[in-house]
């Protein structure tokens, strides 16, 4: 497989890396609003976007077109420590965004039924190509170790899933019970913006770049459309 042609933005440690994405993702909400009247972004979880998401938060003001959507969330309620939803309500709590604005995936529902839910609001909400998904303006998603990506993880049948919204059972990144857009729903997305820092995923990054590994679920949901942030360590490996 042949190098993706991902541009990739190295900067010098997870602070820079969160600046960086905060302001991508700005630029990117304004471009989709200019271009279209709204901005769908679809929105990683895990530990590394929220300081990116915290400085967005202090941008973004009420902005009445943006609508923040999940790549992935665990089967887990609101509330729960695991939660994707909590963790980016937490971290917008500074924006005057209305709640009715962050569409969170009700993983309390259980994987499969919260997986059809959502695939039917976002269906519902969200433009489509001819009789293809429905296509975001953005993705911001995070890389693991194992080069998995939303909820997407190796060898897992849900690679080959092709509705909207899925459910995953077994991850090998704890909770087992996820829900996650499928691969041809965030390929589908105007933009793809890949977060990444730390030494432990440099591996996984490398192969990501090379595009060596085309069954790396990050490196099946990577196109042209798509971008890198990524600090020193999380490039170490190139
Ligand atoms: C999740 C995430 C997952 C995450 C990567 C990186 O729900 O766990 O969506 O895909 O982005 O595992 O996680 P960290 O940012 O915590 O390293």
């Amino acid at each position: 497989m042949s190098d993706p042609g991902i541009k990739t933005h190295a900067v010098g440690d997870e602070a820079e890396a969160a600046r960086l994405a905060a302001g991508r993702l700005e630029e990117l909400i304004a471009e989709a609003i200019s271009l279209r009247g709204a901005a769908h972004v679809a929105l990683a979880g895990g530990a590394t976007p929220r300081a990116a998401y915290e400085l967005l938060a202090q941008r973004l003001g009420e902005h009445e077109f943006v609508e923040l959507w999940f790549g992935d969330e665990r089967a887990v309620g609101p509330d729960d420590s695991d939660s994707n939803y909590r963790m980016v309500r937490e971290a917008f709590s500074e924006a005057a965004l209305p709640e009715e604005r962050i569409h969170r995936i009700e993983g309390e529902l259980g994987a499969e039924e919260a997986a059809e839910s959502y695939s039917a609001l976002l269906t519902d909400r969200l433009p489509a190509g001819e009789g293809g998904p429905p296509v975001l303006d953005v993705a911001l998603l995070g890389v693991g170790e194992d080069g998995h990506t939303a909820s997407l993880f190796p060898g897992d049948a849900v690679l080959d899933a092709d509705g909207v919204c899925a459910a995953v059972h077994d991850a090998p990144k704890p909770p087992p019970d996820r829900v996650t857009l499928t691969v041809p729903v965030l390929r589908e997305a105007r933009r793809i913006l890949f977060l990444v820092t730390g030494a432990d995923k440099a591996e996984a990054v490398a192969t990501l770049l090379k595009g060596e590994d085309d069954e790396q679920p990050a490196t099946m949901v990577a196109g042209p459309q798509t971008e890198l942030i990524a600090d020193s360590e999380a490039l170490s490996a190139g």
